[in-house]
């Protein structure tokens, strides 16, 4: 951790705590006790994923993704892949896909018709943040965490160039050293 990075909280860990909660209670009135299959996306939303689940009371298997996007730290270009698949059989299931960040929407909308081609009975997407004013294709997301429109952020899964994934709240950074493409002011 470059402790020179200044992070300014922006949402504690008891307030992610009652909303993720809050979120669980949705997902099991809403899906009435069917079984579900939770997909994860790598890395980001493990922590995100374990708090969830501990909070859905459906019958509940559980699997994840990886995907691959080529662009900046700052931005997805568009062009995505995944780079580690489903194993569970999703046919005629309903899925749950759990993501950290929905900010272009490319990650998600690419993923989702990916999943689609498995012929499951139904596919939503819950995100812990939604950044929907930096939507570049639409992407429709039905349960979100918080609407947070700008700044970078870090802390509960979330992390700038791999660091501040394991810190218990979220926070927005202001890094001393800037990559190439990484804008903070306009995210
Ligand atoms: P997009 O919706 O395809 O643009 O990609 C969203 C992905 O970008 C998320 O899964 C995050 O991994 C990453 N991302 C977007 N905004 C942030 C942020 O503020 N902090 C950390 N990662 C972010
Ligand atoms: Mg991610």
């Amino acid at each position: 951790m470059d402790n020179k990075d200044q992070l300014l909280e922006v949402l504690s860990s008891e307030t992610i705590k009652t909303r993720v909660c809050e979120l669980g209670e949705q997902i099991s009135r809403d899906y009435h006790g069917r079984p579900l299959v939770l997909v994860g996306i790598l890395n980001g939303a493990f922590i995100f994923v374990a708090d969830l689940v501990r909070n859905i009371r459906n019958p509940l298997r559980i699997d994840f993704v990886r995907l691959a996007s080529y662009g900046s730290q700052a931005e997805s270009s568009g062009r995505i892949s995944i780079t580690k698949d489903i194993e569970l059989d999703i046919k005629d299931t309903d899925v749950l896909v759990v993501e950290d960040i929905v900010d272009t929407g490319y990650t998600l909308k690419y993923l989702k018709e990916v999943l689609k081609l498995h012929n499951p009975a139904s596919v939503r997407i819950c995100c812990l943040i939604d950044k929907k004013e930096r939507r570049k294709v639409a992407v429709e997301v039905d349960y979100v965490g918080f609407d947070i429109p700008s700044g970078f952020l870090v802390g509960y899964g979330l992390d700038f160039n791999e660091n501040y994934r394991h810190l218990p709240a979220v926070y927005h950074l202001n890094p001393v050293y800037k990559p190439e493409g990484f804008m903070p002011s306009d995210r």
